[in-house]
């Protein structure tokens, strides 16, 4: 019988693990930041910081930060937001699932330990794999951030509900 195994597993970051998320970050992404962005965040809200390893390497994480804001689906409401602030898999591991995993995964822990009522990020209008990842998870364009980027690029703003029954 053939058995069918997950080829990675999710897992909370630890400490040890931040050089290579920083490198992974660099690698993926033009959005990058001094270590103690990631050590603050990692601090903070560790439930909400994740890496996917395979054969025991980290190959992608996830990072995110508990805010107060107003709610992008109530008028003049204050809530509780999970800001998606960094997601990467790194080149040769994506297309496996390892992004949508990260996703549901910090989201139901922000649920869970921190008590989030929304979710929302930022991405670059230009990126159609991760747009493409954000709609199938739920999210929906809440705003466009004319030149959010350092290089002039727009940013979408995503946002989604939390879903109590989840
Ligand atoms: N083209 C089209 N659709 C895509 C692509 C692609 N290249 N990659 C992912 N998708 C969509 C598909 O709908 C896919 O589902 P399918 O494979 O069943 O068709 C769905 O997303 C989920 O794909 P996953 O395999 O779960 O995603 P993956 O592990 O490849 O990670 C990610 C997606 C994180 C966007 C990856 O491509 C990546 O690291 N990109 C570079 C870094 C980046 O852009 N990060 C997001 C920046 S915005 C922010 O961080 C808030
Ligand atoms: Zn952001």
């Amino acid at each position: 019988m053939a058995v069918i195994e997950k080829s990675f597993v999710i897992d909370e970051c630890r400490i040890e693990d931040l050089d290579r998320v920083i490198e992974i970050n660099r690698l993926c992404l033009p959005e990058n930041y001094p270590r103690y962005f990631f050590e603050d965040l990692l601090l903070k809200f560790p439930k909400a910081f994740l890496v996917a390893r395979v054969n025991g390497e980290v190959v992608a994480y996830v990072m995110c930060r508990i805010e107060l804001g107003f709610s992008d689906f109530s008028f003049m409401k204050i809530v509780k937001k999970g800001h998606i602030v960094s997601i990467a898999v790194l080149p040769e591991h994506r297309r496996k699932g390892i992004g949508t995993e990260l996703m549901v995964k910090c989201m139901e822990n922000m649920k869970k330990f921190y008590g989030v009522q929304e979710y929302y990020l930022e991405v670059r209008v230009t990126n159609v794999p991760a747009i493409k990842l954000y709609k199938k998870l739920g999210f929906k364009v809440v705003r466009v951030l004319s030149r959010y980027y350092r290089d002039g690029c727009d940013a979408f703003q995503m946002a989604r509900k939390v879903d109590e029954n989840e």
